[in-house]
């Protein structure tokens, strides 16, 4: 029998709106990438995933399904796998194929609808499988379900670079927060994107079908829909450029003209060419991640990559 359990902590519109507010009040106007993620971004993300421009994905998976062997190893059995930003579920799929004796599963995702719908997916493939949902924004707070069957380690499994779309700081927030409810012996798989030539960069953050512009923009549809924004969505421009002093892509999105746009009751102005930062994805080598996840009271145990050097999958376990 599946034994599926799922529990909401989903952000509420007023803190959607604090955010807004406070981001679009800054000198250097913001907004958070999270609320990229609702169900048409989130269904944007997954076809950016497909694009030939966008090597992350594919890579990863290759990566994952060329060393499936030693990644198994390292879950064991009886693992408990916590999964971060889980999207449409496709590259847990990879351990769970090759994991026989997994104890359960905790996928956690800001977006519920495509959550649920992965989840419920996985239940069709996966009968016996314990699965218990989280709907929850993991920058925040965590509250982990209470697990109720027994499982001899915990691993943590945060594929996609997602961990690159934090600063430093927030990310090593993060990682804090991993190892305090992680114990020794407990492990954690990441993806993070490698430093390579600025042209594969951009070129992977302005595909030309023009689907990561439609999903920067998206910030701005779901400002309109959910908290009543007067954006006029075609007088803002993508724009995605490697940062090389801070090793990162930043997304932004331009105003073209002069204009005032309300949110509510607020008022914000644009200046020709003013832009809202709206995401930041950074490049790491394998040594700067390790030092960060060091910090954070991880041991690096193995590192693997693809022949160009693209991508990496790296596997830490919590130090005591
Ligand atoms: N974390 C991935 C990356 O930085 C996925 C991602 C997040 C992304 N936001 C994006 C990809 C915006 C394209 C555009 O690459």
């Amino acid at each position: 029998m599946t034994e599926i359990s799922f529990k909401n902590i989903k952000p509420e519109q007023d803190v959607f709106f604090r955010d807004v507010c406070a981001g679009l009040s800054r000198g250097q106007k913001s907004l958070p990438s999270k609320y990229f993620y609702d169900e048409t971004g989130s269904e944007l993300f997954t076809k950016i995933c497909e694009t030939p421009e966008y090597y992350p994905t594919r890579t990863e998976l290759d990566i994952m399904r060329d060393n499936i062997q030693p990644i198994v190893c390292r879950l064991g059995e009886e693992c408990l796998l916590i999964e971060y930003g889980s999207g449409n579920g496709e590259k847990v799929r990879l351990l769970l194929e090759h994991c026989d004796h997994l104890a359960g599963f905790i996928p956690i995702d800001i977006s519920d609808d495509h959550l649920k719908e992965a989840v419920l997916d996985l239940k069709r493939d996966y009968p016996e499988l314990k699965v218990h949902a989280l709907f929850a924004d993991f920058t925040r707070e965590l509250h982990l379900p209470e697990i109720d069957f027994p499982f001899r380690k915990r691993v943590v499994y945060f594929p996609g670079s997602t961990i690159g779309n934090f600063t430093d700081a927030e990310a090593l927030r993060m990682l804090k927060a991993m190892h305090s409810f992680l114990e020794t012996g407990d492990g954690l798989l990441i993806g993070i994107d490698l430093k390579k030539d600025v042209d594969i960069l951009e070129r992977a953050y302005n595909d030309n079908a023009g689907l990561t512009a439609r999903f920067n923009k998206q910030v701005l549809v779901r400002i309109n829909d959910e908290l009543g924004g007067d954006f006029e969505i075609d007088q803002f421009a993508h724009r995605a450029k490697y940062n090389k002093s801070k090793h990162r892509i930043e997304m932004h999105l331009v105003s073209l003209r002069e204009q005032t746009v309300h949110v509510r009751d607020r008022e914000f102005r644009f200046a020709v060419g003013e832009t809202i930062h709206t995401e930041n994805s950074h490049k790491y080598s394998i040594a700067d991640f390790a030092a960060l996840a060091a910090e954070a009271g991880f041991k690096i145990d193995e590192a693997w990559t693809d022949e160009h050097r693209l991508f990496g999958v790296l596997y830490f376990t919590q130090k005591v």
